[in-house]
């Protein structure tokens, strides 16, 4: 019997263990409810007497030694379950580090700003929460002006004269306000619609601004940074300048770029005419510069607005705004590698 205890301290002695769960089996086979040295403890009776001293005393060395053994093991291995040879291993390959991506509206922003500051545009910012002056009267659009209804306002609570600002013209106002001409800026953003959401629209977009604030400049000025814009961003300065009407600007155009008709898509998104609308503008009107004490005798410029989503859409043929919104990783993740 005494041997039986001597064998089975020599096994713990070289027990060696590569996994936390095989520790947990030697710890059951020795020292569990039925392992071998609760056995040897009920066996204790039966031990001649002359033996029992030297057999309590090896028992008891067998059970700290596999309890010792059992500790040991569990902080070897825990905190990983590779073995320890292979952790010190510089060969191993690396972990895979997911790439996160930039968002596609923050891509396209970023490209607007890029193209536009390598001609000398800075940035201007405005707040979200906007008052009547700034994003409506300012502009030409007083109250009860038929032009308010193209744009179904967000009122913040009772409140009439505080909204969420239906467009990024406010910034325009603000940044008349508070500078003097020459002023060449892009005002990106977030803004805000009374809409029902589908497919194509949104009550949260996104628009770029642009505003050129100077003496002497003219329409000629207005079309030529146009067309260097959209050969810029959309590798065409093929566009044309459709009247339109705006409040803050007299004339007003909107501006077409040549899309194509090539892909039975281009049938689809340029409804068959090869042309598509990118964005509005025009140049300030008269009235708009004296609201923010310019004087329009010396001064002229123009501004345009564009809408970031739609940009993204044509770009990247995302056929649903509301993907922009959504978080869907597997959307995201495709604009890894676009910059
Ligand atoms: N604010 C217009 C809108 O939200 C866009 C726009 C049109 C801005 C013409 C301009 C402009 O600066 O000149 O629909």
């Amino acid at each position: 019997m005494i041997d039986t205890i001597k064998t089975h301290l020599q096994d713990v002695e070289v027990y060696q263990a590569s996994s936390l769960d095989e520790v947990e089996q030697f710890r059951i086979a020795y020292l569990g409810k039925k392992g071998h040295i609760t056995q040897l403890f009920a066996d204790f009776r039966n031990v001649p007497n002359e033996e029992k001293k030297e057999y309590g005393q090896l028992l008891n060395q067998l059970k700290t030694e596999a309890q010792t053994k059992v500790k040991e093991l569990q902080t070897q291995l825990s905190g990983s379950q590779t073995p320890k040879g292979l952790l010190n291993d510089i060969t191993r390959p690396g972990q895979p580090i997911a790439l996160g991506a930039r968002h596609p509206i923050s891509i396209v922003r970023d490209k607007v700003i890029d193209v536009f500051s390598r001609i000398g545009y800075g940035l201007s910012s405005g707040p979200e929460v906007e008052d009547d002056w700034h994003n409506f009267s300012a502009l030409n659009l007083p109250e009860h002006h038929p032009a308010r209804d193209m744009q179904d306002t967000f009122f913040v609570q009772t409140n009439p004269d505080v909204m969420l600002r239906t467009h990024t013209s406010s910034v325009q106002v603000r940044h008349m306000e508070a500078n003097r001409p020459p002023i060449r800026i892009l005002s990106p953003g977030r803004v805000f619609r009374n809409e029902a959401i589908s497919a194509r629209s949104h009550c949260v977009f996104h628009q770029v601004e642009g505003l050129y604030i100077d003496k002497n400049v003219s329409f000629a000025d207005l079309k030529q940074t146009l067309m260097y814009f959209t050969k810029a961003i959309f590798g065409t300065a093929e566009i044309r300048l459709r009247p339109s009407y705006f409040p803050f600007t007299e004339p007003s155009a909107e501006v077409d770029i040549y899309w194509g008709l090539e892909t039975e898509a281009d049938y689809r998104i340029t409804k068959g005419t090869g042309w598509l609308e990118i964005m509005g503008c025009g140049m300030v009107d008269p009235q708009v510069l004296k609201n923010c004490n310019i004087d329009p005798e010396e001064y002229s410029g123009f501004a345009f607005g564009m809408g970031l989503e739609r940009m993204a859409m044509l770009l990247y043929q995302i056929e649903d705004i509301r993907m922009f919104y959504e978080n869907d990783v597997r959307f995201l993740k495709q604009f890894t590698s676009i910059s």
